[in-house]
């Protein structure tokens, strides 16, 4: 019987743990989110992340500019909510527009105020070994997940299809601190197939259906960060759900899977950067 791998169900079980501890701390947090441009799918996001902080007593606002707002406008609203010490957790919704340079404006952000962890400090501190203020949200979801459901790490082949900054890398990096052996594939992978047929933990967060059954290894578990919506209008997401579900020991669904570990980790951080920073 492959189990499903709910991550609703303990994204709600997360707040409510979360909603307890925030109601005890001696500081409100507040969590300041940047959005740039009008994307509907980032707004969502944003919107998402504002109505669960607010859920559980972490305030929170969202700062939209429009897509030809300058850099050193970013900057200078950055550079304030470092110094604002109202303001806990900064977050900014990537992708920003292509005139703007991410990098600059993530190192801009506070480590102690970075509530996703990608500023090079923390990302360095994550790289060597050593604990940072925040994990990126959505790999610390997808481990949180895991040790719900008592899935051994340590030993295992994982394999991330994907290499982005958000997902792919800081994963594979977490996964390896956790004793896996990793591989990371992306789109110029020769014979992807033949790399994740030898998963015993498949991670997809590439964008777009592509992994399907023959794939994968009978019992392995498939995690799937994709999400979009297909020609019918439906949210699905990397992994052919009708057809793995039948051959993998776990799978997440989409939606429900990631998704919502991606919010209670962001929740998660949020109060980890109060507590990391002393301020309690
Ligand atoms: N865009 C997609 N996922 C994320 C995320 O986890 N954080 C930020 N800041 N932007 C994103």
């Amino acid at each position: 019987m492959t189990v499903i791998l709910d991550g609703k169900k303990l994204r709600d079980k997360i707040l409510e743990e979360l909603k307890l501890k925030v109601a005890s701390l001696t500081v409100v947090p507040k969590l300041v989110v940047i959005s740039v441009g009008d994307d509907p799918a980032s707004q969502i996001y944003v919107n998402n992340k504002k109505k669960y902080a607010e859920k559980i007593g972490i305030a929170a606002e969202i700062i939209g500019y429009p897509e030809d707002v300058t850099q050193p406008v970013l900057l200078k609203k950055i550079d304030e909510l470092n110094n604002d010490t109202t303001v806990t957790a900064i977050l900014v919704q990537l992708p920003l527009p292509k005139h703007i340079d991410k990098l600059k404006i993530l190192t801009a952000i506070d480590p102690k105020k970075d509530v996703d962890g990608f500023t090079p400090y923390n990302s360095g501190l994550l790289f060597s070994g050593a604990k940072p203020f925040a994990y990126p949200a959505t790999p610390r979801g997808i481990l949180r997940l895991l040790d719900e459901y008592n899935i051994e790490i340590d030993g295992k082949h994982v394999v991330v299809v994907g290499r982005s900054n958000i997902v792919g890398k800081p994963l594979a990096q977490m996964m390896l601190n956790r004793n896996a052996t990793v591989t990371v594939c992306h789109s110029h992978t020769k014979n992807l197939a033949e790399i994740t047929k030898t998963a015993d933990i498949l991670v997809s967060a590439a964008g777009g259906k592509i992994i399907e059954d023959n794939m994968l290894k009978s019992n392995c578990v498939v995690i799937d960060v994709g999400i979009f919506r297909d020609e019918k209008g439906k949210l699905r997401g990397d992994v052919n759900f009708e057809t793995v579900s039948k051959i993998a020991s776990h799978i997440t669904p989409v939606p429900g899977g990631v998704g919502p570990m991606t919010i209670a980790s962001l929740m998660l951080n949020i109060v980890d950067l109060i507590e990391n920073s002393g301020n309690v």
